[in-house]
């Protein structure tokens, strides 16, 4: 990729995703809605792959976490418990002149507004939580709050899980949902934004044991980002220094990403101690401790968390994936996506649209194939050099090419998306073939 290039990343993946349906900014008719984003066809197939592959990952290829759905609404109980309705807030200034309103700990001049250059007011903390009225009016209405991480879900459930599950010391309790933050200042495309998908787990354990574990999951979560195509070298951990962590933790690494607008955290990892819990024993009177099988001796587990913004890791993985380079003399585009992640892993094109023969027994091969894999596509729209453009810009590995010689000797054409090289194949042996390259 040339320099030019590189510096206007962000700017060419946005684009992109625009362009060929991945993101598209909320509700765009009306002007838009800052913070927040849809995902069209192919973004929302790469969201589904990447919370499916991060769900056989931490959930179902072990035996140690569980599986948890809680709602995005919580009453204020639980974010008073909790301690986000007093400490869950960013330093914010706003602007004398202009009104506009920044997060004070991202601003290089603290006096001068960057939008207009008035003069800036006084520093205030403001609470993320976006308070939701429940009820039907009058004395029947309550506040409650959309939720600001989905962490609390687990802590409220921890009895639940205990009786009906009986699980050993250490588990973990895994969820992917919904979480909102009214940020004071979105931006950077997916990065900041106003709801997003985590995917998170809280894993319990003994406290003697909580240094052993931090590392276990630390050493996981590098493993994971490999596995969903984050480029490791653009990964960096960051010891989250004791005056800015979380007020629940009493120790924290931020797994920071190289985005085009400067290192910022993608992860983190965060040693909750029992806080939650004992807070939630404490507001709501219930038992929320662990009886040792063993000894019969009663404790409050310790609580590790790795925790994945799940837009953070579309916006890696689309920045990692993003990549230009010459073909047969012209510029192209291309997503490197990992097999596992690509909204379409094969596409099958008739080399023309208006041979009946080709079409037919293109369809016979796109029908065989999509009873083995699911996300193939079939493809007859203009000529087969746009057609390779817009398949390597949403990241399909493989395109299928069935010409007037797949009709006599029994064998198509696979090109490879990377390097664009291409090999007749039996239609026979296509199903080993993709199987053998990660097709499936
Ligand atoms: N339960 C712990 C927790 O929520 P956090 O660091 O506040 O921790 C978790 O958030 C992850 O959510 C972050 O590591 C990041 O990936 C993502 N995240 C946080 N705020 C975000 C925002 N405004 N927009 C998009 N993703 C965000």
């Amino acid at each position: 990729m040339n320099p030019e290039n590189k510096n206007n990343l962000l700017e060419n993946v946005v684009a992109l995703c625009k362009r060929r349906g991945f993101v598209f900014p909320s509700v765009e008719i009306y002007g838009g809605l800052a913070g927040v984003y849809d995902y069209g066809h192919y973004g929302t197939l790469l969201a589904h792959n990447i919370k499916d592959l991060w769900w056989k990952h931490f959930v179902e290829e072990r035996e140690d976490n569980l599986a948890i759905t809680t709602p995005t609404l919580a009453p204020e109980a639980v974010w008073q418990a909790s301690g986000h309705l007093a400490g869950f807030s960013d330093p914010m200034v706003v602007c004398k002149k202009c009104n506009h309103a920044f997060r004070a700990d991202q601003l290089a001049d603290q006096k001068k507004c960057p939008d207009c250059g008035g003069e800036l007011g006084d520093q205030a903390k403001f609470n993320l939580m976006f308070p939701v009225a429940i009820g039907v009016g009058g004395k029947n209405v309550n506040t409650a709050y959309l939720r600001g991480e989905i962490a609390q879900g687990m802590f409220v459930n921890f009895k639940n899980i205990i009786d009906t599950m009986h699980p050993d010391l250490p588990f973990g309790l895994a969820q992917i949902g919904k979480a909102y933050r009214n940020e004071i200042a979105p931006r950077d495309f997916l990065f900041r934004v106003r709801e997003f998908d985590l995917m998170e787990f809280e894993y319990f354990v003994r406290e003697n044991e909580w240094e052993k574990y931090f590392e276990m999951w630390r050493a996981e979560m590098w493993k994971w980002i490999d596995r969903v195509g984050i480029t490791r070298d653009a990964v960096h951990e960051l010891e989250v220094a004791p005056e800015d962590r979380a007020h629940y933790s009493k120790r924290t690494i931020d797994f920071e990403f190289d985005y085009p607008f400067g290192k910022k955290e993608l992860y983190g990892l965060a040693y909750r101690t029992d806080y939650d819990l004992k807070q939630h024993m404490a507001a709501s009177g219930k038992d929320l401790s662990y009886t040792d099988p063993a000894t019969g001796g009663k404790s409050v587990p310790h609580v590790i968390e790795p925790t994945f913004g799940h837009g953070r890791t579309m916006l890696a993985v689309l920045l990692s994936a993003y990549r230009e380079d010459e073909m047969n003399g012209e510029t192209r585009t291309y997503l490197a996506l990992k097999p596992e992640v690509a909204p379409v892993k094969i596409a099958v094109f008739p080399l023309l649209k208006n041979k009946p023969d080709l079409v037919a027994r293109a369809r016979e091969i796109f029908k065989q194939l999509k009873a083995k894999c699911s996300q193939i596509e079939f493809d007859d729209n203009g000529n087969i050099g746009k057609r390779y453009r817009r398949q390597d810009e949403i990241g399909t590995p493989f395109c299928i090419t069935v010409d007037f010689d797949s009709l006599e000797k029994g064998d198509v054409t696979v090109r490879e998306r990377d390097t664009g090289k291409q090999e007749r194949v039996g239609i026979e042996e296509l199903t080993s073939y993709l199987k053998k390259h990660g097709g499936f």
